[in-house]
């Protein structure tokens, strides 16, 4: 049996003085973020004006929420629609590598808000098809192509159809000569300039310099848009396992120009998570984020960090579809935990060791429950469930991602180590080591495409920044940390914190 960490058992020691090694009864009270709330402050500050920018190592982020590496959340559609909110996603490991990379490779491609292919026209079309189309699909804009070549546009909210249903396209398309576009090249940041800024300019085609049409951006799409970006292009993460053939996920990875490398494992705190971790620190250098977890103790923060990675993975046993507390027994309740971890890094700054920032993972539900990690001292958080939701989680290949129940349409979200999940890692040979589930295999709510709903969930992020009068993550660690923030609903108080009425 290895003893605990010496630097852990001080951290501990300061944190639990009144622990005794000698008495009989030891037992330290851990509470969830689901009874931990806080105390609202005076604010001056507009809650939109709120930043949730984030950074894990040399990556930013916007939005600090990370998709979990789950096959029911995180694939490539996830991995676009994450870094187009100013997330990321970790796209899930239990895949043959060239799947998982290619995977990595579609979502560091793409381009955030491009319409690659839109319904597109030709000079002779008649105005007549123009009217059929807008009136079937309430697009109003298309371009107008001879071959792949751009050659005008046609806008269909401007035409006043009668009398012109035999007129070609021709005539009433906005020529080439008169449109504004842009190339391939074009960074996002100046196109979306371009669209909010230039006059008469709600929409841009993309050109190449042989005149070929790569699709065309909307100012509508890009007003709020706020995409993380690495190294120019969208910020995706992978997970990957601890063995040797792993570290070439990971070198692939950096040549596509994937952000974040995740050493995913249910217990981070043993030596192959250990010696993973600091080959992998080593090789990505400041060219990405590194974490490794997960973890749920002082101990494993400490030797964590010790392999100098960026951030540790902190949640055993609270995740929504997780079992691993009632069947192994393990679990530290995350409202605890975070603020443990959140002592033990400050502990090892004032010391001027290395001191990973803390994501929190497992049971971050929605936005209340963020705001309470990221209070607690949590720089990002982890969500499955949440993603979940969207119309972009999954991966592709499993089967009944989506059933409609009752008029409403749910989306299957599985534990990592339910039976299904557990199944399903057969097509990587090397990766069946598991055959006790941990988790179970369910349903969520359907919520339609992630771009239409978070803008929702992230006012009402910024809504607890606003309760708390903070302008940032930093200040928001500051309130966390002062005495007279937190404290504890009792079971009668969850009762009242819930919905009392009947909503359907
Ligand atoms: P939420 O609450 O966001 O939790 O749905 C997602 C996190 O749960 C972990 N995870 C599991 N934990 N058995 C477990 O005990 C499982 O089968 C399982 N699958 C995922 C994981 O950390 C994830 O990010």
């Amino acid at each position: 049996m290895h003893p605990m960490h010496p630097v852990a058992q001080m951290i501990y020691a300061a944190l639990y003085p009144n622990l005794d090694e000698n008495a009989a009864v030891n037992i330290t009270p851990g509470y969830t973020l689901y009874e931990a709330s806080y105390r609202e402050f005076y604010t001056e500050t507009d809650p939109k004006a709120a930043s949730l920018e984030t950074r894990i190592g040399p990556v930013t982020m916007n939005t600090p929420v990370l998709a979990a590496a789950m096959d029911t959340v995180s694939g490539t559609p996830m991995a676009q629609a994450m870094s187009k909110i100013g997330g990321a996603a970790v796209i899930f490991r239990h895949r043959l590598a060239k799947t998982q990379l290619a995977w990595a490779k579609e979502a560091v491609n793409t381009k955030p808000f491009l319409k690659a292919k839109p319904i597109c026209l030709r000079m002779n079309d008649r105005i007549r098809k123009v009217e059929e189309t807008y009136k079937r699909t309430h697009h109003s804009t298309y371009p107008v192509l001879e071959g792949k070549k751009l050659v005008g546009m046609i806008f269909a909210r401007d035409i006043s159809w009668e009398g012109k249903e035999e007129h070609s396209v021709a005539k009433w398309m906005k020529p080439l000569k008169h449109l504004k576009t842009v190339s391939p090249e074009t960074p996002f940041e100046t196109i979306r300039h371009r669209l909010l800024n230039e006059k008469n300019c709600r929409v841009l085609p993309v050109m190449d310099k042989n005149g070929i049409f790569h699709g065309m951006y909307f100012v509508k799409d890009v007003r709020h848009a706020n995409p993380a970006w690495h190294n120019g292009k969208p910020l995706v993460g992978m997970a990957i396992g601890v063995h040797n053939r792993d570290i070439l996920r990971v070198k692939r990875g950096l040549q596509l120009g994937v952000a974040i490398y995740v050493i995913d494992s249910s217990h981070g705190n043993c030596s192959p998570v250990i010696k993973q971790a600091k080959r992998v620190v080593k090789l990505v250098a400041d060219r990405g984020a590194v974490i490794a977890g997960n973890v749920a103790s002082v101990d494993s923060y400490v030797r964590l960090a010790e392999t100098g990675v960026h951030a540790v993975k902190a949640g055993i046993g609270s995740g929504s579809i997780c079992t691993t507390s009632q069947v192994t027994g393990v679990g530290v309740p995350m409202w605890t935990l975070i603020r443990e971890l959140r002592f033990a890094q400050k502990y090892l700054k004032a010391k001027g060791l290395h001191a990973p920032d803390i994501i929190a993972d497992g049971g971050i539900s929605g936005p209340g429950f963020a705001v309470r990690a990221l209070l607690a001292g949590a720089h990002t958080v982890m969500a499955g469930e949440w993603l979940a939701a969207a119309n972009e989680s999954g991966s592709p290949e499993i089967k009944n991602l989506r059933r409609e129940i009752n008029g409403f349409m749910e989306n299957r979200y599985r534990g990592m180590a339910s039976v299904g999940a557990i199944n399903d890692r057969s097509s990587d040979r090397y990766g069946i080591t598991k055959s006790a589930p941990e988790g179970v295999d369910g349903w969520v709510r359907n919520r339609g495409p992630l771009l239409d709903w978070w803008d929702k969930d992230d006012e009402l992020m910024r809504g607890g920044f606003g309760h708390l009068g903070v302008k940032n993550i930093t200040e928001l660690h500051k309130r966390g940390d002062d005495p007279y923030t937190w404290l504890r609903f009792s079971g009668a108080g969850q009762q009242q914190m819930a919905v009392r009425v009947t909503t359907s």
